[in-house]
């Protein structure tokens, strides 16, 4: 159930918030799911976090690839040394109670998070208490323009030495926000970044993927990216559509004469891109194989197209 919002102030949230949230275990009201002003992770970054779409269908709702967001969450701790005191399973089954307890039945984002809690400020977080949560809410879209214009950020991406990338980690997204603060002052939809060899890596919440004469490329997991989960699952239709794919180190200047771009992102979905730094990318519309790929995408995501992956799509209800 959707619970309607306050307003304070005449500022309106974007989100619609629900009655329930999961955390540590029970099922609270929203507005009891709260944490101390001196959560470790408030002030250090010191979590990680996933994010989850389920797909309404009908009366019943369809999670994307639960499993995979669960394990990668899982794996983004274990990277962070913060300690889990859920499993993967555990997170799963109490993420599926949590939405049939809200009775949520619409298209909804899914936002699970681990984060060091309140004890002290010794960055070590040594017998720090480990917090765990989970909020769904109604959710449509990510980027409200079928095309998007965007530019090569100022901010370089940050790298495994300093924080990894294939971490899905609260911290990381200062990089990310930087970005996507200039470039929306910018009057961009979006912001891609380079890594610290020059090369593209991603967009601050997306992967990428360039295509020219029927090829397609997108950065490797070493180019500083997050292994996307939306990225595997495009990599996957495009072998079942014959499409040549090849994972390898992308030029800036590659994209100003690509003749389709486009970004992948749970969030996101498949969001063409048709203007970089300005440049006209193609013929300034959705190209036809990113066409064909949001198609194909669409469709495995409501579970009519499996490519051979039952598990991928999960039914609430
Ligand atoms: C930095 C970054 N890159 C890529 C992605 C796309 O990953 P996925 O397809 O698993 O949502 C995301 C979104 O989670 C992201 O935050």
């Amino acid at each position: 159930m959707v619970v309607e919002l306050e307003l304070e102030e005449n500022r309106k949230p974007e989100i619609q918030k629900t009655e329930f949230v999961w955390m540590n275990g029970k099922t609270i009201g929203w507005e009891d799911a709260t944490i101390p002003i001196m959560t470790h992770a408030l002030h250090y970054g010191t979590g990680v976090f996933e994010g989850i779409r389920g797909y309404g269908s009908g009366s019943n709702l369809l999670i994307f690839r639960l499993r995979d967001h669960f394990e990668r969450l899982i794996n983004s701790a274990k990277v962070c040394d913060i300690e889990t005191k859920y499993s993967a399973e555990e997170l799963m089954e109490a993420c599926l109670s949590l939405i049939r307890s809200n009775d949520l039945r619409e298209d909804c984002y899914i936002r699970p998070i681990i984060f060091v809690g309140f004890s002290g400020i010794n960055l070590g977080f040594i017998d720090y208490p480990t917090e765990s949560a989970i909020v769904v809410f109604p959710f449509k879209h990510y980027f409200s323009k079928p095309g998007l214009d965007v530019c090569i950020s100022s901010w370089t991406r940050l790298f495994d030495p300093v924080t990894p990338p294939l971490a899905k980690i609260c911290g990381n997204y200062v990089n990310s926000v930087f970005a996507k603060r200039e470039a929306a002052k910018n009057g961009y939809d979006e912001a891609l970044m380079l890594n610290t060899s020059g090369k593209i890596s991603e967009g601050t919440g997306e992967n990428i993927f360039v295509i020219k004469k029927g090829r397609m490329c997108t950065p490797p997991m070493g180019a500083s990216i997050l292994d996307g989960i939306t990225r595997n699952t495009i990599m996957e239709l495009a072998k079942e559509f014959q499409i040549e794919i090849i994972e390898r180190d992308v030029a800036r200047s590659e994209l100003y004469t690509a003749d389709e771009v486009f970004l992948t992102g749970t969030a996101a979905g498949i969001a063409p891109v048709i203007t970089v730094d300005r440049r006209v990318v193609g013929d300034g519309k959705v190209g036809p194989l990113t066409k064909s790929l949001l198609e194909g995408y669409s469709e495995i995501v409501m579970g009519k197209l499996t490519l051979g992956h039952d598990d991928w799509v999960t039914k609430v209800y």
